[in-house]
Formats: C-alpha cells, sequence, structure tokens
C-alpha cells in the first residue's frame, strides 16, 4: 500500500465512530485493558470536541488521538495516570486548563509508518496554538525497555533514546516530533510490564504561547 493509494481525511471524532474506535482500541491496546468504554469517548466528545482527532482512509477510522484539558502546574509534574481518571473511567477534563495532555495516539498497524501519528500531533500542535494554551504534556511508555532492563536504569535507557542508539516504539516517536522528556515516572501504569511500570513525562513547549497580562504580575506597584 503506498501513500498515493490512500484516501486521507483528519478530522473530529465522532460519538458514531465509537464501533471502529472500540476495534481499533481493543487490537491495539490488546495487553493494557483495550477500548475505553462509550460513555468515556462520548464525555470526551461533548466536553472537548476539537481535542479528539480522528484520521480516516476512505471512511475507515485508521488513527485517533484523544486529548484534554489539564492545568499545567499539577502535570508538569510527576503523576500516575489513574490520575487523569475519576470515577467509572471518566476522563477528567479541565476546562480552564492552560495546557493539553495527550491521552492517547494511536494508528492501524497496517497503516503505521506513513507519518499519519505526525499528522495527528501537528494538529494537536496547531490547536495547541489556537487556543493558546502553554504547552502538550504527555505519559508516555517504554515498551522497549525490558530487553534492556537487567543492564540498564530507565533513566540509562532513555538517554540511549535520545542518542538514537535504541528505538523505541514510543519515546523514538514523540522525540521525533520534538517532545522533550522532563522526568521520569514511576508507577504510571503499572500493568504495563514491558516499561515494567515507567514512563517519561514528555513537553512540547508552545513558544507562541502568550501569558495574559494580568496573569504576569498582579502586586499592587510598590513606592520607593
Ligand atoms: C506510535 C504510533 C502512533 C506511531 O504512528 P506512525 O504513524 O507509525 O508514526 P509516523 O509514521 O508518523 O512517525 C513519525 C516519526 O516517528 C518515528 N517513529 C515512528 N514509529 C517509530 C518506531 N517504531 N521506532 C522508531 N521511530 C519511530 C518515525 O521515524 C517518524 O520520524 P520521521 O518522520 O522523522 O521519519 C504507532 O506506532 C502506534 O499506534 N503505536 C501503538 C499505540 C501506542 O502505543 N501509542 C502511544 C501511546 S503513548
Amino acid at each position: 500500500m503506498s501513500l498515493e493509494e490512500l484516501h486521507l481525511n483528519l478530522r473530529n471524532l465522532m460519538s458514531d465512530d465509537y464501533d471502529q474506535l472500540k476495534a481499533l482500541m481493543d487490537a491495539v491496546y490488546h495487553d493494557i485493558g483495550g477500548a475505553w468504554p462509550k460513555r468515556t469517548i462520548d464525555k470526551l466528545i461533548q466536553e472537548f470536541p476539537d481535542g479528539q482527532i480522528a484520521i480516516e482512509d476512505d471512511g475507515l477510522l485508521v488513527g485517533v488521538a484523544l486529548t484534554v484539558q489539564v492545568d499545567y502546574d499539577e502535570f508538569s509534574n510527576p503523576h500516575k495516570y489513574d490520575d487523569l481518571i475519576g470515577h467509572r473511567e471518566t476522563i477528567l477534563n479541565n476546562e480552564d486548563g492552560d495546557a493539553m495532555y495527550g491521552l492517547d495516539v494511536l494508528i492501524h498497524p497496517d497503516y503505521r509508518g506513513y507519518r499519519l501519528g505526525r499528522r495527528l500531533y501537528e494538529a494537536r500542535k496547531e490547536l495547541c496554538r489556537s487556543m493558546n494554551l502553554r504547552a502538550i504534556l504527555a505519559g508516555g511508555r517504554i515498551p522497549e525497555y525490558y530487553q534492556h532492563a537487567d543492564e540498564l536504569t530507565p533513566a540509562q535507557y532513555i538517554d540511549k533514546v535520545s542518542r538514537k542508539e535504541i528505538y523505541d516504539p514510543i519515546l523514538s516517536f514523540q522525540q521525533a516530533n520534538d517532545f522533550q522528556v522532563k522526568r521520569l515516572l514511576r508507577k504510571y501504569l503499572p500493568e504495563d510490564e514491558q516499561s515494567r511500570g515507567y514512563a517519561t513525562l514528555l513537553e512540547w513547549n508552545n513558544i507562541l504561547f502568550e501569558p495574559a497580562a494580568n496573569v504576569l504580575d498582579t502586586r499592587p506597584p510598590r513606592c520607593v
């Protein structure tokens, strides 16, 4: 299959996409719990429609990026995946948040390597710019770590991936999209055995971000 043969369309995810989305997520995340329930996806679409981005080929859903708004100070520090999830698998979207958090990005296995993941990330970055949010944050698994866990600490592993001495299917992808590793997260997703529960806290800074003037300095002028 060549890129020229594809009939790609980038658009917002809709509630009617759920059956296709479920099949895709169950296939890709079979080892870490599969798809989100429909009510979770519907709530995301309702609360932050622009943040849920899909890519289709001739009507077939082949990729998706799910995003919430969060408070930068809270999520740019160590946290667990569960901190994003409320009761009954509802995802906690903060409509006043000053940053975006990438919950998921996934591409159908037959469609990988065509830079569709990059297209979803570009759309997410464009949204971050247009909403004048400060950054995109994400917790990224390191699924190749288990192959090296006997001889490398997670920090050494991340360093080698950053130097392109080791390729990690997620971290190499994130770094190719200009995300910087800020921290190492422990017990992020404990059931993720391949990453041994570790993850990287990733950040892409919106350099066009302009803080509101009154946020810069709210103190009254000092008399000298
Ligand atoms: C990660 C994923 C979304 C990448 O999608 P993709 O469409 O194949 O990636 P792209 O073709 O857009 O690749 C973009 C860049 O990332 C790099 N990259 C992608 N997959 C990679 C891999 N397995 N190893 C190393 N680098 C990789 C590419 O080299 C590319 O860089 P380039 O454009 O400079 O050549 C896809 O592999 C996937 O769905 N994985 C399973 C779901 C998952 O774990 N998602 C991450 C959740 S945190």
